[in-house]
């Protein structure tokens, strides 16, 4: 459950006026958001909206032709982006873990899955021995559903979801504080994905860590997370508790995402065809978040936001989109 920013003093991350570009490309334009201790944010929006750009950013991990070129990020009180080489190395994986998009199909395909999960330890933590690092596989396996023979097992083996786990595994190896997921369950058949995404708020739970869950399946983010943050051509529009977010939606954005919940056969990226893309290479004004309700933010000055308060929102049919 979300904890009360105010009795816990800072917020576990907070991030300040982040922008990060590609070349012309704006793909993250001045976010601003914090996430509590113990808390679980989802992070939603359509293929392209910059979600995996704002996530690899909290890690460092832009590569060229990306840039961070503004912004702050605190995370336990750590300023990030003014950390360099070894005090950045050992804050990936023990305080914030990221289990990247696709990463399931990235583990190494000649390599036994106990084997991987032990080098990417020993990346971190050196101190083990052979014994006490085997043991500590065996009981992430445990953590994650899997059951210990998968130890000396090859990916080719394992099914979608059973990957899943073990990148989740790998993620939570050293106890991060942070875990960010990104589009976790979207490669899975829709039972798997329910009970993997299960699993994973559970280890969260286990190690009493924060979670920030990328992802646009918006049925899935209302079963699992505490708080919504909705982006949209790289800025967030609305952030609010999530049933909250489900009951008063108030940008026109976030009601096309509600309601284009896609069918469960649906594979493809997310595009809500309601509104154009965006052309992420002209410079746009980073809309001003406006509090509606308590803890519930809106880009009121932004042209798709419904300026009614939240209480007569019922009758908001008449959204034009633009295009
Ligand atoms: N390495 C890159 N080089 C150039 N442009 C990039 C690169 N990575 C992302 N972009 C661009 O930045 C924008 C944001 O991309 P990002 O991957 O962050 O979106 P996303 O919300 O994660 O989308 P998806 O739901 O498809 O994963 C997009 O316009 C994308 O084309
Ligand atoms: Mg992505």
């Amino acid at each position: 459950m979300t904890r009360d920013m105010t009795r816990s003093g800072e917020p576990l991350l907070r991030i300040d006026d982040v922008h990060v570009h590609y070349g012309r490309v704006i793909a993250v334009n001045g976010v601003d958001l914090t996430v509590s201790r113990g808390e679980t944010l989802g992070l939603v929006g359509e293929s392209g909206s910059g979600k995996s750009t704002l996530a690899m950013a909290i890690l460092r991990l832009i590569t060229p032709p990306g840039r961070i070129v503004s912004g702050r990020i605190h995370l336990n009180g750590v300023d990030i982006l003014s950390t360099g080489g070894r005090q950045l190395r050992q804050l990936r994986w023990t305080d914030v873990s990221l289990i990247p998009q696709g990463s399931m199909n990235s583990l190494n395909p000649v390599m036994r899955i106990g084997d991987q999960i032990q080098d990417a330890i020993e990346a971190h933590d050196r101190r083990q021995t052979k014994d006490s690092l085997r043991q500590r596989v065996l009981s992430l396996l445990d953590m994650v559903r899997l059951p210990a023979r998968v130890y000396g097992m090859y990916p080719h083996e394992l099914s979608g979801g059973m990957k899943q786990r073990v990148c989740i595994a790998m993620a939570i190896a050293l106890g991060p504080s942070l875990i960010i997921a990104d589009e976790p369950t979207s490669a899975l058949d829709v039972v798997v994905q329910k009970t993997v995404a299960e699993t994973l708020l559970k280890v969260k739970e286990e190690l009493n860590s924060s979670m920030i869950l990328v992802g646009h399946d918006m049925a899935l983010q209302a079963q699992l997370v505490d708080r919504i943050a909705v982006m949209y051509a790289g800025n967030i529009v609305e952030v609010a508790p999530v049933a909250e977010l489900f009951s008063n939606p108030v940008h026109a954005y976030t009601r096309h995402l509600i309601a284009s919940v896609p069918s469960i056969t649906e594979r493809k990226p997310l595009v809500v065809k309601e509104f154009q893309r965006p052309d992420l290479t002209t410079a746009r004004p980073k809309p001003e978040l406006r509090e509606v309700s308590p803890g519930h933010l809106v880009a009121l000055d932004d042209e798709h936001s419904d300026r009614r308060t939240s209480g007569e929102a019922s009758e908001r049919e008449e959204v034009i989109p633009r295009g």
